[in-house]
């Protein structure tokens, strides 16, 4: 992914961007108090630990103005542990939390001025071969929050 990606960089004249490797859950490859802005589409639900990657995006925000952008799916019940299916899991649909729990996380990692910018139903292909759509209410959820 990462070479793909240099490679497309490099091959489109893309001089300001830069591409490393990191774990959102452990450790962003960025320093503390030194990012305006964080995006992430479809990441944080692959992660066991939401809480932790939204700790290390705080982190690595500027304290004053740093905010993040996110966007994940939810789901109306959470999946128990014991019946978690690893495909689905990695479809984003497993991992996904209740709205409620996601955004708790968010403020429980230091988050302030939490906002939903955009909330839709998710009908995604591989969840209706899983039948999942028909047991839990899936929506895809765009989030605003600020660090201070
Ligand atoms: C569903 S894809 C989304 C990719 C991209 N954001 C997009 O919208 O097309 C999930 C991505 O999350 C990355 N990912 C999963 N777990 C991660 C982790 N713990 N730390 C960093 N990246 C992770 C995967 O490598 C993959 O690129």
């Amino acid at each position: 992914m990462l070479q793909k990606a240099r490679k497309n960089a490099k091959d489109n004249g893309y001089t300001n961007v830069e591409f490393r490797k990191g774990d959102i859950e452990r450790k962003i490859p960025v320093e503390d108090n030194t990012a305006d802005l964080v995006i992430s589409n479809c990441v944080i639900n692959l992660t066991a630990d939401k809480v932790a990657c939204f700790k290390e995006i705080c982190r690595i925000l500027k304290n004053d103005g740093g905010r993040m952008i996110i966007s994940d799916l939810v789901a109306d019940r959470e999946v128990e542990e014991d019946s978690v299916n690893p495909e689905k899991w990695c479809s984003c649909i497993d991992g996904a939390l209740t709205k409620k729990n996601y955004l708790d996380s968010i403020r429980k990692a230091g988050f302030k001025n939490v906002k939903i910018l955009e909330e839709k139903p998710y009908i995604g292909d591989q969840v209706d071969i899983a039948g999942e759509y028909k047991r839990r209410k899936i929506s895809s959820l765009l989030v605003k929050a600020v660090k201070d």
